[in-house]
């Protein structure tokens, strides 16, 4: 059996390639999901228990160099790319204990009381844009109204003043590009010209905040942990990429995602709209069915058997977090859209250390965000099919227009 992730009809819809791995080959030894890789070593895990597990198993880690019999060449610096150079400060890229100091400040800076703040910003942003949407009477949920949303709340968040927005946007689907398995070679040199410009503009804003400090996450991580704890300015700088990044693309793909769900399901919109109480459930069960990260990938630090599959020290583990999502041993009935469901205990944000630090901002954004575009647009249906993204880590919609009927204002 072949996994081809550069297969159109796998990138329209991956469910039906998910069960039949998941039945078949569920520790698959196949090609690697970007072109050009280095190895030809690649495994694919398609199953929930095996997912979830490497997730939490030290063995299998985001570094390299632990992989390593010693320490990777340094690269020379005509071949050094600032994206990757700010990448390498990412969370996500760390191990411990880099990664438990860094995440450590992060939780600190990044409190459950923060988001509570955030949550009338929020309302209050998406009624603004719904009283500019409804009276047209047919919008793109994607991009007049998840995208706004979701970028200027990460913005007010972080600190970044909202008249870069247009600036922003433009670097948020940069990285994105970036970051996804099938980039090419004018991708990553766009890359590099973003990570100029956003971390100049960073810079002047880190400047500022030393200067005048304000209630913004930049302000914070400024001036949490002890002397040789703090972040250092090239750090913050590309943690603040991070948070935008993070924080922007996969929540716009839960709003637009589980509108579509709901408005393609009567039953459980009606339910949706009749039981505030199931909000976060919904949310759940969206990011359970249509996962807005579809992929992760791990590095084996050591040699381990996974279902009797040797996988070798140094090779490289995709995890279909959206086929694990879908595994009928964990969830029954799984291609059914349920808000109900319970248990649901689904992989979206991960598991293990590098579990979402956002997981509680992107759910209350997300059933803030749902909840008022079916209280305001009371009789709504879609105004086309929506379009898929054709990418492969990262799923969501392209556009999804609707037509309002009858708005209650
Ligand atoms: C629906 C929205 C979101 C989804 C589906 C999502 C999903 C994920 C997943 C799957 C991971 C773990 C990746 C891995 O282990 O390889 C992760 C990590 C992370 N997410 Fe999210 N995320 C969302 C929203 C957010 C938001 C709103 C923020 C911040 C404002 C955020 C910040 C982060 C950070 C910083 C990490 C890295 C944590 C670490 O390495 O310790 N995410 N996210």
């Amino acid at each position: 059996m072949d996994f081809d992730v550069f297969d159109p009809g796998f990138r329209a819809d991956p469910y039906p390639t998910y069960a039949r791995f998941r039945n078949d080959d569920p520790v698959h030894r196949g090609r690697p999901p970007t072109p050009g890789e280095h190895t030809a070593d690649w495994w694919y895990l398609f199953r929930y228990a095996d997912v979830a597990d490497v997730l939490r198993d030290a063995r299998f880690g985001r570094a390299i160099a632990p992989a390593l019999d010693r320490p990777p060449p340094p690269v020379p610096p005509e071949e050094r790319e600032p994206f990757w150079d700010m990448y390498a400060h990412w969370t996500l890229a760390l191990e411990p204990p880099e990664h438990t100091r860094q995440r450590a400040l992060l939780n600190r800076a990044f409190t459950a009381r923060v988001v509570e703040a955030l949550r009338p910003r929020i309302a209050a942003r998406a009624a603004a844009l719904l009283d500019e949407l409804a009276p047209r009477g047919r919008f793109d949920v994607v991009a007049d109204y998840a995208f706004p949303l979701t970028l200027s709340v990460i913005m007010e968040l972080i600190g970044i003043p909202q008249r870069d927005q247009e600036r922003v946007k433009a670097w948020s689907l940069t990285i994105a590009a970036v970051l996804d398995y099938k980039r090419t070679w004018d991708v990553m040199a766009e890359g590099n010209r973003m990570t100029n410009e956003f971390t100049a503009c960073l810079a002047a804003i880190v400047a500022e905040r030393r200067a005048r400090p304000r209630d913004d996450l930049i302000t914070r991580l400024l001036s949490v942990g002890s002397d040789e704890e703090q972040l250092g300015e090239e750090e913050l700088i590309s943690l603040c990429v991070m948070l935008l990044f993070a924080g922007h693309e996969t929540t716009v793909n839960l709003i637009s995602v589980g509108a579509c769900l709901l408005l393609e399901h009567s039953e459980q919109r009606a339910l949706f709209m009749a039981r505030p109480d199931l909000t976060d459930a919904a949310i759940d069960e969206v990011l359970r069915l249509h996962s807005p990260i579809q992929a992760t990938t791990r590095i084996a630090y050591t040699d381990v058997e996974i279902n009797d599959r040797p996988i070798r020290r140094g090779e490289s583990v995709t995890l279909l977090l959206g086929s694990a999502n879908r595994d009928p041993a964990t969830f029954p009935n799984p291609d059914r859209f349920d808000i109900t469901r319970r248990p649901n205990r689904h992989l979206a944000f991960g598991r293990g250390i590098h579990y979402c630090l956002g997981a509680p901002l992107a759910v209350a954004q997300g059933g803030i965000a749902l909840r008022l575009l079916h209280e305001r647009c009371h009789i709504w249906q879609p105004a086309a099919a929506p379009v898929w993204s054709e990418t492969f880590g990262f799923r969501g919609l392209q556009t999804f227009h609707i037509e309002e009927k009858g708005s209650k204002y």
